[in-house]
């Protein structure tokens, strides 16, 4: 213990007495919510970096550096992106041999999507005239055109995939059951609006697979109940050839430029925004669920809130003991 406190972490150069913007309490510091964060340990508040630097990091981070299982904790609560992820999490829902890892898949290659569609606007126009030009301009003379079109291409396919691997696991694991139910009702909503975004994106290449395809496709819409003007309950609803779903769609009799610019604003706009929306809603109630379901934790495995906090301030106490000078507390647990 006595030996770390004279020795700065990473090597750098002690430097305690500049103007800590993450003192401990018992130098008076407090983080911005005017909670405590914590004594000075024996490295310092951030790892003891000096002058400039450590303020900087200071002034973004509030924790210290440490490889504590405090500090991990405040790693992860303190920080804007991570802290959507709970503190601590249990074994089994790490294990890819439980979830397939196909959420994650599926939200990864969803964020590819994004990405690769956005630069794919930057080439596209949405009209009859221009779509298959483009495209093949993307193609053969925009720099680096190619892969991209074909990123965002084969992400959007494995989109489809992986959100039925991924909707299976969760049937097989019979993770749907209570208190989960009202999730796998949002993933239904999920799996919809993705192959929403499949058929949309089909359209856009106005290529000859393209058109047919999106032509039988709004075919079908036709004979939809109630919403298509030759399914069943057409005549309860009063929906005709010009009113119909399949009207709403195309915005004609048939495939043409205002189906295209209907099917680009939804593809590019209306579709990933709910989609996006839901995901979060998911992602939330992963965690009001109580994380991953599986079988409830060992005793002895179990990270409560009350053991990490007996934890934590047993780690405080002999950091803070350290600090002082007083006889070291042995930390109990922890990392
Ligand atoms: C865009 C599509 C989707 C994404 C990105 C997504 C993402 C995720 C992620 C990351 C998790 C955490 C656990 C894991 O990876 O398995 C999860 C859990 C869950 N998802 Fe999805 N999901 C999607 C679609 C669906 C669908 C289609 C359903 C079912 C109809 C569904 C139902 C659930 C349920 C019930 C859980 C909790 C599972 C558990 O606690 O074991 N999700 N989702």
């Amino acid at each position: 213990m006595s030996e770390r406190r004279d020795e700065p972490a990473n090597g750098a150069p002690d430097d305690r007495s500049g103007d800590d913007v993450a003192r401990g309490p018992e130098a008076g510091g407090v983080d911005s919510d005017g909670g405590s964060i914590g004594p000075m340990g024996p490295s310092g508040p951030i790892g003891a970096r000096p002058g400039l630097w450590r303020h900087v990091y200071a002034s973004i981070f509030r924790h210290r550096f440490d490889d504590t299982r405090r500090n991990r904790m405040l790693q992860i609560t303190s920080n804007s992106f991570l802290h959507l992820h709970p503190a601590t999490t249990r074994r089994h829902g790490l294990r890819l041999r439980f979830t397939w890892g196909m959420g994650g898949v599926s939200f990864l290659v969803f964020l590819v999507t994004l990405v690769t569609g956005v630069v794919l606007m930057f080439y596209y126009r949405p009209t009859a005239l221009f779509a298959y030009l483009d495209m093949k301009n993307l193609e053969h003379e925009v720099p680096f055109g190619m892969i991209m079109r074909n990123m965002h291409r084969w992400a959007g396919h494995a989109m489809v995939i992986t959100v039925w691997l991924h909707m299976l696991r969760v049937f097989l694991s019979g993770s749907y059951k209570s208190p989960r139910e009202f999730n796998w009702f949002v993933g239904v909503w999920l799996l919809t609006f993705t192959l929403l975004l499949s058929f949309t994106g089909y359209l856009l290449p106005w290529d000859q697979l393209a058109q047919w395809a999106v032509t039988v496709g709004t075919n079908m819409a036709a004979a939809a109940p109630f919403l298509g003007h030759e399914g069943p309950g057409a005549g309860l609803t009063g929906v005709t050839d010009r009113t119909d779903i399949r009207a709403l769609l195309l915005g004609g009799p048939q495939v043409g430029d205002p189906a295209i610019l209907r099917f680009y604003v939804l593809h590019c706009v209306f579709l990933p925004l709910i989609l996006s929306v839901l995901l979060v809603v998911h992602f939330w109630r992963v965690r009001k669920d109580g994380g991953i379901s599986g079988p409830p934790e060992p005793v002895e495995e179990a990270a409560t809130l009350e053991s990490v906090a007996a934890t934590t301030a047993a780690q405080t106490a002999a950091e803070t003991a350290g600090a002082t000078g007083s006889p070291a507390v042995t930390p109990t647990g922890g990392s």
